[in-house]
């Protein structure tokens, strides 16, 4: 099992973009994986399943706010929190046969978030809850919001791999700097070392301003750089309608381009051996 986190601390860099694509790619190359929403402002649950979490008035009906309740339950047996764990997981079936699974995420985890703080479980909510699963993913992908929150912290202390999306910008670059900075803070108190990080250049336009800043990134971060950058628009609701198989079929022009990414993050990160399209 791999765990993936993505995350930047600037907003709007692709982050949930990036994921979602990530999970449906390696669906599609038949990985099994498990995509868990870090961020309470749940895109990826919406993009992903919208119609499928929500009552009629707008509130999550499974999900991490009931995993993360169960978890800072008070005597709450293992077996107990086993079962809350796999009843709050989705299966979504993006493409008959292909199974994706989500633990979807909204504005009601943010009442939790100090809790956990309070009950010293940052460091190992992550761990504790992918021990509950019933299933053994290949890969675990975590879709983290643009701040520091003590999800984003669960998640930096249990993945293996950061990927951080980044914009070609002056201020795309102090978003790097300021995560880079606590990716170190993070391993020095988690001790075990990540398997890899990864700086992936995202939203990349044809302009001046744009290959500047990644000539600086390249020069700055040279070990960190993701292979390809990800230029192209990408609508991650109208992507799920398609299904990533339509997608994949269909590789032409600006789909290309993003593939190409996408499997050259599956290659650096997971080797590129597994399964196939
Ligand atoms: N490679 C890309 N090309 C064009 N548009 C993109 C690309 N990646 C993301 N976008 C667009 O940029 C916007 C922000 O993307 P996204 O929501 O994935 O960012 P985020 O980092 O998850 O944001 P937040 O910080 O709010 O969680 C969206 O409208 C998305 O469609
Ligand atoms: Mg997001």
């Amino acid at each position: 099992m791999t765990t993936v986190c993505f995350i930047s601390m600037k907003g709007g860099t692709g982050k949930t973009t990036l994921s979602v694509l990530f999970s449906y790619y390696l669906v599609s190359r038949k990985y099994s994986v498990l995509l868990v929403d870090m961020d309470p402002q749940g895109n990826a649950t919406i993009a992903v399943a919208e119609d499928r979490v929500f009552d009629e008035e707008g509130f999550l009906v499974r999900g991490m706010p009931f995993i993360l309740e169960g978890f800072l339950t008070p005597r709450m047996s293992s077996r107990e929190l086993e079962r809350v764990v796999r009843e709050n997981i989705l299966e979504i079936e993006p493409v008959k046969g292909r199974v994706l699974r989500l633990v979807p995420n909204f504005l009601e985890s943010h009442k939790y978030d100090l809790h956990l703080v309070s009950n010293h479980a940052v460091p190992v909510f992550l761990r504790e809850m992918l021990g509950c699963l019933d299933f053994e993913p290949d890969v675990v992908v975590m879709d983290c919001p643009p701040y520091l929150s003590s999800l984003s912290y669960s998640a930096l202390f249990g993945a293996q791999v950061i990927v951080i999306p980044a914009e070609a910008s002056k201020f795309g670059l102090v978003g790097v700097e300021l995560i880079l900075s606590v990716v170190e803070d993070v391993l020095r108190k988690r001790g075990e070392p990540f398997k890899d990080v990864v700086i992936q250049p995202n939203r990349i336009r044809n302009t001046k301003a744009c290959s500047f800043y990644l000539e600086v990134m390249e020069d700055k971060y040279s070990g960190f750089l993701s292979e390809r950058v990800v230029k192209e628009t990408v609508e991650v609701p109208r992507m799920v309608r398609d299904g990533i198989l339509g997608f994949s079929l269909q590789p032409s022009g600006q789909r290309k381009q993003v593939l190409e990414a996408l499997a050259s993050l599956e290659g650096r990160i997971l080797g590129g051996s597994h399964g196939e399209a």
